[in-house]
């Protein structure tokens, strides 16, 4: 070919596959899972359902539902080296590393490593969800020079998660809370990190592969690490009314205002609509100074950037913008929201996974070539 072909800049607008996980709605903010809205779901259901759900590709029954959630709760336990790989890494490595290495780490514990058979790689991915929890956890409470807080069968999976990273059992609003955020981080169709898991599983390397992958993609502060990102915002923003003079000069400077904006969603992400409105809720519930701060601070940016970016420029709140008001009403730190994105998105990987090796093709696009050709070659000593 001599001619340039039309090239899709960071493959915006390019259909891969088809799918039948979830569907996301761009241009009326909605957001399905599996056909269920994820109004019904965040609100009706819990992330085991909701896991269930996105892996099978039906709601379980209830014999279903329970062995899948015994099946989750025996494998919360971390093998012993994984557990030192946390110690040794967390208190200098950011949290996601240490999710990054020590889930690449279970590999070595699956003695059907390559089997690719559907109901061997849904066990694995049950496995991965349960662990990568824990993981989180462990990672937390490590980096502050914590001890081991071991997993409690009497609580629902993101309870338990709670429970391991803080060490107090959490009340019935801090689960819903928490449970929540699972539920609304745990599929988005095919973002950067679930494309990149999928082009991992493409290969027919094995899902711990993929799901490294996947971490090391959702690391970055233009996908999962906005979360982090956006609440470090909130906090050198520090004062309410220093809102609006912060986000002008941010934009002037040519500066992303993380949390806002995104590839599909040209309106208000439906996800971060539901976030916003159980933190309202919580604000009813005497919350600490500063949360209040934070939120406020958020509801000012939140306004402002509309006014000026959302009905021009299609820029509103995504998920990761009220999530650190919301975690932090929930004692958690800003460099554990991404690792419990990992924890959640788990359930959608897999999923993709799961789906896509049903019918696996390579990935392998095309790059336009814009450098020479036939260059002569210098040996070293001549150049
Ligand atoms: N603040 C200020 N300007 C923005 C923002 C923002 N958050 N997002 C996009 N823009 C501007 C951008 O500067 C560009 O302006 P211009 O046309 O004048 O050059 C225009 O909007 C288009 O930006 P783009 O980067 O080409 O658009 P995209 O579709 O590739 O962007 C995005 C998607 C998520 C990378 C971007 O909106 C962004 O950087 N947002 C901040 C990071 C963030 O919150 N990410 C989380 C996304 S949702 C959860 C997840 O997927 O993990």
């Amino acid at each position: 070919m001599t001619e340039k072909p039309v090239i899709n800049f960071g493959l915006e607008g390019i259909y891969v596959d088809e799918s039948a996980i979830s569907k996301v709605d761009g241009q009326n903010g909605k957001l399905w899972y599996r056909g269920y809205t994820i109004e019904d779901l965040s609100e009706h259901s819990n992330f085991e359902e909701v896991s269930y759900l996105l892996v099978y590709g039906k709601l379980p029954n209830k014999k279903e539902y329970e062995e899948f959630v015994k099946k989750m709760k025996e494998r919360r336990e971390l093998p012993k080296e994984v557990m030192d790989v946390i110690k040794a890494m967390a208190k200098d490595s950011h949290p996601m590393d240490v999710m990054r290495t020590a889930g690449s780490m279970l590999a070595m514990y699956d003695k059907d490593l390559n089997n690719k058979e559907k109901d061997a790689t849904i066990d694995k991915v049950i496995t991965l969800i349960s662990k990568l929890a824990s993981i989180a956890a462990v990672t937390g409470r490590f980096r502050k020079g914590m001890s081991y807080i071991p997993p409690d069968k009497s609580l629902g999976h993101s309870a338990n998660f709670l429970y391991m990273l803080t060490g107090k059992k959490p009340t019935p609003t801090e689960e819903k809370l928490i449970d929540l955020m699972f539920i609304l981080h745990a599929e988005h169709s095919t973002n950067a990190s679930t494309f990149s898991v999928l082009v991992t599983a493409s290969t027919l390397a094995d899902i711990y592969a993929a799901t490294t992958t996947g971490i090391g993609t959702l690391k970055g502060p233009l996908h999962g690490g906005a979360d982090e990102a956006a609440l470090k915002m909130m906090y050198a923003i520090g004062d309410p009314a220093n809102t609006e003079k912060y986000i002008e000069e941010a934009l002037e400077g040519k500066q992303r205002i993380m949390g806002f904006g995104h590839r599909v969603y040209k309106v208000y992400d439906p996800r971060a609509k539901i976030v916003r409105k159980y933190l309202e809720e919580r604000m009813g519930q005497n919350p600490s100074e500063e949360v209040r701060k934070l939120l406020e601070i958020a509801l000012k940016a939140e306004k402002l950037m509309i006014d000026k970016l959302g009905k021009t420029k299609g820029i509103w709140p995504n998920i990761d913008f009220f999530s650190g008001p919301l975690y932090r009403s929930l004692g958690i730190e800003g460099e554990m929201f991404t690792p419990i994105f990992v924890a959640s998105r788990m359930s959608g990987w897999g999923a993709h996974v799961v789906e896509y090796w049903n019918n696996n093709k390579l990935f392998r696009p095309l790059e336009w070539y814009t450098g020479p050709l036939d260059v002569p070659y210098i040996p070293i000593d001549k150049r």
